[in-house]
Protein backbone atom coordinates (compact mmCIF):
# COMPACT_ATOMS: atom_id res chain seq x y z
CA UNK A 1 0.00 0.00 0.00
CA UNK A 2 1.42 3.48 -0.99
CA UNK A 3 1.72 6.21 1.57
CA UNK A 4 2.67 8.63 -0.14
CA UNK A 5 6.45 6.90 -0.67
CA UNK A 6 7.21 4.26 -3.05
CA UNK A 7 8.31 1.97 -0.04
CA UNK A 8 4.83 2.55 1.28
CA UNK A 9 6.65 4.00 4.76
CA UNK A 10 4.18 7.07 5.96
CA UNK A 11 7.48 9.45 6.43
CA UNK A 12 7.02 12.15 8.72
CA UNK A 13 9.59 15.21 8.85
CA UNK A 14 9.51 16.89 12.40
CA UNK A 15 11.19 20.38 11.99
CA UNK A 16 11.77 23.95 13.07
CA UNK A 17 14.27 26.45 12.00
CA UNK A 18 14.40 27.22 15.48
CA UNK A 19 16.70 25.67 17.93
CA UNK A 20 15.75 24.33 21.70
CA UNK A 21 11.82 23.89 20.50
CA UNK A 22 12.03 20.28 21.18
CA UNK A 23 12.06 18.70 17.87
CA UNK A 24 14.85 16.07 18.95
CA UNK A 25 12.56 15.34 21.94
CA UNK A 26 9.28 15.11 20.10
CA UNK A 27 10.53 12.98 17.44
CA UNK A 28 12.26 10.47 19.42
CA UNK A 29 9.24 10.33 21.72
CA UNK A 30 6.41 10.30 18.47
CA UNK A 31 8.99 7.74 17.12
CA UNK A 32 8.50 6.24 20.78
CA UNK A 33 4.71 6.24 20.63
CA UNK A 34 4.75 4.50 17.16
CA UNK A 35 6.64 1.51 18.19
CA UNK A 36 4.91 1.24 21.39
CA UNK A 37 1.73 0.73 19.08
CA UNK A 38 3.12 -1.77 17.25
CA UNK A 39 4.05 0.07 14.19
CA UNK A 40 7.96 -0.80 12.87
CA UNK A 41 9.66 2.94 12.54
CA UNK A 42 12.56 4.21 11.36
CA UNK A 43 14.41 7.05 13.28
CA UNK A 44 16.81 9.34 11.06
CA UNK A 45 18.50 11.65 12.66
CA UNK A 46 19.27 14.52 9.85
CA UNK A 47 21.04 17.02 12.20
CA UNK A 48 25.07 17.13 11.82
CA UNK A 49 25.02 18.09 15.17
CA UNK A 50 23.89 14.03 16.39
CA UNK A 51 21.66 15.14 19.73
CA UNK A 52 19.09 12.20 18.57
CA UNK A 53 22.12 10.16 17.60
CA UNK A 54 23.48 10.84 21.41
CA UNK A 55 19.87 10.70 22.49
CA UNK A 56 19.32 7.45 21.44
CA UNK A 57 22.76 6.00 22.99
CA UNK A 58 24.36 5.07 20.38
CA UNK A 59 27.09 8.25 20.21
CA UNK A 60 29.61 5.57 18.92
CA UNK A 61 28.26 5.93 15.21
CA UNK A 62 28.60 9.70 15.25
CA UNK A 63 32.12 9.17 15.43
CA UNK A 64 32.16 5.55 13.14
CA UNK A 65 34.23 6.06 9.64
CA UNK A 66 32.41 6.22 6.56
CA UNK A 67 30.42 5.31 4.60
CA UNK A 68 27.20 7.15 6.67
CA UNK A 69 24.43 9.24 5.93
CA UNK A 70 26.62 12.26 4.24
CA UNK A 71 27.71 9.27 1.85
CA UNK A 72 24.10 8.85 1.55
CA UNK A 73 22.76 12.05 0.64
CA UNK A 74 25.38 12.77 -1.75
CA UNK A 75 25.59 9.99 -4.63
CA UNK A 76 25.57 6.61 -2.99
CA UNK A 77 21.87 6.31 -1.19
CA UNK A 78 22.48 2.34 -1.39
CA UNK A 79 24.58 2.23 1.60
CA UNK A 80 21.52 3.87 3.71
CA UNK A 81 20.58 0.07 4.43
CA UNK A 82 23.98 -0.32 5.91
CA UNK A 83 24.56 2.24 8.55
CA UNK A 84 20.98 1.34 10.11
CA UNK A 85 21.56 0.67 13.85
CA UNK A 86 18.87 -1.59 16.12
CA UNK A 87 17.26 0.16 19.14
CA UNK A 88 15.02 -1.85 21.33
CA UNK A 89 12.37 0.67 20.30
CA UNK A 90 13.17 1.27 16.36
CA UNK A 91 15.81 1.41 13.86
CA UNK A 92 17.49 4.43 13.31
CA UNK A 93 19.67 5.94 10.44
CA UNK A 94 23.01 7.92 13.04
CA UNK A 95 24.13 11.35 12.40
CA UNK A 96 27.81 11.40 11.60
CA UNK A 97 30.07 14.22 12.29
CA UNK A 98 30.27 13.90 8.39
CA UNK A 99 27.28 15.80 7.86
CA UNK A 100 29.14 18.66 9.36
CA UNK A 101 30.05 18.57 5.51
CA UNK A 102 26.65 17.95 4.10
CA UNK A 103 24.86 21.70 3.71
CA UNK A 104 28.11 22.49 1.98
CA UNK A 105 27.69 19.31 -0.38
CA UNK A 106 24.25 19.70 -1.10
CA UNK A 107 24.81 23.73 -1.87
CA UNK A 108 27.32 22.60 -4.67
CA UNK A 109 24.44 19.94 -5.99
CA UNK A 110 21.93 22.61 -5.99
CA UNK A 111 24.52 24.84 -8.01
CA UNK A 112 25.10 22.24 -10.42
CA UNK A 113 21.26 21.43 -10.99
CA UNK A 114 20.93 25.27 -11.28
CA UNK A 115 23.71 25.40 -14.37
CA UNK A 116 21.85 22.54 -15.98
CA UNK A 117 18.85 23.74 -15.97
CA UNK A 118 19.37 27.19 -17.08
CA UNK A 119 21.36 26.11 -19.39
CA UNK A 120 24.13 28.49 -18.04
CA UNK A 121 27.65 27.99 -19.77
CA UNK A 122 29.82 27.25 -16.75
CA UNK A 123 30.85 23.54 -16.67
CA UNK A 124 29.61 21.62 -13.93
CA UNK A 125 32.47 19.48 -13.33
CA UNK A 126 34.35 22.65 -12.34
CA UNK A 127 32.06 22.96 -9.42
CA UNK A 128 32.27 19.66 -8.23
CA UNK A 129 36.18 20.24 -7.93
CA UNK A 130 34.68 21.99 -4.94
CA UNK A 131 32.87 19.12 -3.57
CA UNK A 132 34.03 15.68 -1.80
CA UNK A 133 31.45 13.59 -3.25
CA UNK A 134 29.14 15.12 -5.39
CA UNK A 135 29.42 14.95 -9.17
CA UNK A 136 27.51 15.98 -11.87
CA UNK A 137 26.40 12.87 -12.97
CA UNK A 138 24.79 12.54 -9.51
CA UNK A 139 22.52 15.76 -10.03
CA UNK A 140 19.71 14.39 -13.48
CA UNK A 141 16.92 16.46 -12.03
CA UNK A 142 16.13 20.44 -11.57
CA UNK A 143 17.03 20.17 -8.50
CA UNK A 144 19.16 18.35 -6.15
CA UNK A 145 17.11 17.97 -3.17
CA UNK A 146 16.03 14.42 -3.87
CA UNK A 147 18.74 12.75 -1.91
CA UNK A 148 17.58 11.39 1.02
CA UNK A 149 14.39 10.31 -0.67
CA UNK A 150 16.62 8.33 -3.04
CA UNK A 151 18.47 6.62 -0.23
CA UNK A 152 15.30 6.21 2.12
CA UNK A 153 13.52 4.50 -1.34
CA UNK A 154 16.34 2.05 -0.80
CA UNK A 155 14.71 0.37 2.53
CA UNK A 156 11.48 -1.29 2.91
CA UNK A 157 9.76 -3.01 5.89
CA UNK A 158 8.91 0.13 7.73
CA UNK A 159 5.41 1.48 8.39
CA UNK A 160 6.67 4.77 9.88
CA UNK A 161 10.27 6.84 8.93
CA UNK A 162 10.64 9.74 11.26
CA UNK A 163 13.12 12.52 10.52
CA UNK A 164 14.92 14.78 12.85
CA UNK A 165 15.94 17.64 11.29
CA UNK A 166 18.58 20.11 11.57
CA UNK A 167 17.84 23.80 13.71
CA UNK A 168 18.14 26.31 10.14
CA UNK A 169 17.00 26.81 7.48
CA UNK A 170 18.89 25.13 4.44
CA UNK A 171 19.38 21.99 1.83
CA UNK A 172 19.47 19.41 4.77
CA UNK A 173 16.59 20.15 6.06
CA UNK A 174 14.88 20.98 2.39
CA UNK A 175 15.55 17.24 2.16
CA UNK A 176 14.14 16.13 4.73
CA UNK A 177 10.82 17.75 4.08
CA UNK A 178 11.31 16.54 0.22
CA UNK A 179 11.55 13.54 1.81
CA UNK A 180 8.79 12.97 3.64
CA UNK A 181 6.46 15.47 2.53
CA UNK A 182 4.69 15.39 5.85
CA UNK A 183 5.95 18.16 8.62
CA UNK A 184 5.18 18.04 12.46
CA UNK A 185 6.32 21.08 14.02
CA UNK A 186 7.38 21.42 17.60
CA UNK A 187 7.15 25.16 18.83
CA UNK A 188 7.60 27.00 22.80
CA UNK A 189 5.53 29.27 24.27
CA UNK A 190 7.30 32.76 23.38
CA UNK A 191 7.09 35.35 21.22
CA UNK A 192 9.76 34.41 18.42
CA UNK A 193 7.92 31.58 18.11
CA UNK A 194 5.38 33.21 15.53
CA UNK A 195 8.09 34.52 13.73
CA UNK A 196 9.62 30.64 13.59
CA UNK A 197 6.33 29.44 12.10
CA UNK A 198 5.80 32.40 9.20
CA UNK A 199 9.35 31.56 8.50
CA UNK A 200 8.82 27.70 8.13
CA UNK A 201 5.66 28.15 6.26
CA UNK A 202 7.50 30.49 3.64
CA UNK A 203 10.12 28.16 3.39
CA UNK A 204 7.09 25.36 3.00
CA UNK A 205 6.20 27.21 -0.05
CA UNK A 206 9.55 28.01 -1.63
CA UNK A 207 10.31 24.27 -1.74
CA UNK A 208 6.84 23.47 -3.10
CA UNK A 209 7.70 25.82 -5.70
CA UNK A 210 10.91 24.88 -6.86
CA UNK A 211 10.18 21.33 -6.11
CA UNK A 212 6.58 20.59 -7.58
CA UNK A 213 5.71 19.12 -4.43
CA UNK A 214 2.81 19.04 -1.86
CA UNK A 215 3.80 19.54 1.61
CA UNK A 216 1.36 18.75 4.24
CA UNK A 217 1.32 20.13 8.09
CA UNK A 218 0.49 17.02 10.34
CA UNK A 219 0.27 19.72 13.56
CA UNK A 220 2.05 21.58 16.02
CA UNK A 221 3.34 19.96 18.88
CA UNK A 222 3.18 23.12 21.73
CA UNK A 223 6.32 22.47 23.75
CA UNK A 224 7.83 23.06 27.40
CA UNK A 225 4.76 24.80 28.69
CA UNK A 226 4.69 25.46 32.29
CA UNK A 227 1.41 27.52 32.98
CA UNK A 228 -2.64 27.52 31.99
CA UNK A 229 -1.67 31.48 30.18
CA UNK A 230 1.17 30.51 28.24
CA UNK A 231 -0.95 27.30 26.71
CA UNK A 232 -3.40 29.57 26.47
CA UNK A 233 -1.50 31.62 24.42
CA UNK A 234 -0.08 29.20 22.30
CA UNK A 235 -3.52 27.84 21.46
CA UNK A 236 -4.17 31.06 20.74
CA UNK A 237 -1.28 31.83 18.05
CA UNK A 238 -1.07 28.18 16.25
CA UNK A 239 -4.81 28.09 16.04
CA UNK A 240 -4.92 31.35 14.02
CA UNK A 241 -1.97 30.40 11.92
CA UNK A 242 -3.25 26.84 11.51
CA UNK A 243 -6.78 26.73 11.37
CA UNK A 244 -6.92 22.99 10.38
CA UNK A 245 -4.63 21.27 12.02
CA UNK A 246 -4.10 19.47 15.06
CA UNK A 247 -2.41 21.08 18.18
CA UNK A 248 -1.22 19.13 20.65
CA UNK A 249 0.32 19.89 24.28
CA UNK A 250 3.74 18.98 25.93
CA UNK A 251 4.47 20.13 29.63
CA UNK A 252 7.80 20.88 30.75
CA UNK A 253 8.42 17.15 32.35
CA UNK A 254 12.11 16.15 33.66
CA UNK A 255 10.71 12.62 32.49
CA UNK A 256 11.43 13.33 29.14
CA UNK A 257 15.02 14.90 30.15
CA UNK A 258 15.58 11.21 32.31
CA UNK A 259 13.98 8.83 29.53
CA UNK A 260 16.49 11.05 27.07
CA UNK A 261 19.71 10.63 28.72
CA UNK A 262 18.87 6.91 29.13
CA UNK A 263 19.02 6.66 25.46
CA UNK A 264 15.34 6.23 25.16
CA UNK A 265 11.66 7.51 24.37
CA UNK A 266 9.31 7.88 27.75
CA UNK A 267 7.73 4.85 26.22
CA UNK A 268 10.92 2.35 26.58
CA UNK A 269 11.91 3.50 30.43
CA UNK A 270 10.20 2.46 33.75
CA UNK A 271 9.08 5.76 34.75
CA UNK A 272 5.60 6.82 34.23
CA UNK A 273 4.99 10.35 32.74
CA UNK A 274 1.69 12.35 31.97
CA UNK A 275 2.78 13.36 28.56
CA UNK A 276 2.66 9.54 27.23
CA UNK A 277 -0.97 10.44 26.38
CA UNK A 278 -0.09 13.26 24.68
CA UNK A 279 2.64 11.09 22.62
CA UNK A 280 0.38 8.35 21.89
CA UNK A 281 -2.87 10.60 20.91
CA UNK A 282 -0.19 11.86 18.43
CA UNK A 283 0.49 8.08 17.48
CA UNK A 284 -3.01 7.49 17.30
CA UNK A 285 -3.61 9.99 14.76
CA UNK A 286 -0.99 9.52 12.81
CA UNK A 287 -2.18 5.69 12.58
CA UNK A 288 -5.99 7.00 11.69
CA UNK A 289 -4.54 9.58 8.97
CA UNK A 290 -2.15 6.77 7.15
CA UNK A 291 -4.27 3.78 7.58
CA UNK A 292 -2.51 1.78 10.30
CA UNK A 293 -6.10 1.35 12.66
CA UNK A 294 -5.33 -1.76 14.69
CA UNK A 295 -3.30 -1.43 17.56
CA UNK A 296 -1.28 -4.66 16.95
CA UNK A 297 1.55 -4.39 20.01
N1 LIG B 1 8.52 18.98 27.19
C1 LIG B 1 9.77 19.12 27.66
N2 LIG B 1 9.98 19.10 29.01
C2 LIG B 1 11.23 19.24 29.50
N3 LIG B 1 12.32 19.41 28.76
C3 LIG B 1 12.19 19.45 27.43
C4 LIG B 1 10.91 19.29 26.80
N4 LIG B 1 11.09 19.37 25.45
C5 LIG B 1 12.41 19.56 25.25
N5 LIG B 1 13.07 19.61 26.43
C6 LIG B 1 14.51 19.88 26.62
O1 LIG B 1 14.82 21.09 25.93
C7 LIG B 1 16.08 20.98 25.30
C8 LIG B 1 15.90 21.25 23.80
O2 LIG B 1 15.08 20.21 23.26
P1 LIG B 1 15.45 19.46 21.91
O3 LIG B 1 14.46 18.38 21.73
O4 LIG B 1 16.89 19.07 21.88
O5 LIG B 1 15.19 20.63 20.87
P2 LIG B 1 15.65 20.81 19.32
O6 LIG B 1 15.87 19.44 18.79
O7 LIG B 1 14.52 21.52 18.67
O8 LIG B 1 16.88 21.65 19.33
C9 LIG B 1 16.62 19.61 25.62
O9 LIG B 1 17.47 19.72 26.71
C10 LIG B 1 15.39 18.80 25.98
O10 LIG B 1 15.67 17.78 26.92
MG1 LIG C 1 17.46 18.61 17.78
Amino acid sequence: MSRGSTTGSARICVTNAKGGTGKTTVAINVAGALSDRGRNVLFVDLDPQGNATEGLGIADAYDAQPPSLFDALTGNPEVLSDIVVEHEEMDVVPSNIDMLQAEHELTIADLIARINTRGLDIDPAILSQFAINVSPEMVTGSHALDTLDRALDTVSGYDYIIIDSPPFYGNLTDTGVFAAQHVLVPALAEATSERAIELLMDQMVALEQQTGIQVEMLGVVANRIETTSEAEMMLEWFGAAFPNSPIWQVRKRVALQRAYSEGKSIFGTEEQCDMADVFNDIAAEFDEKFGYNKVTA
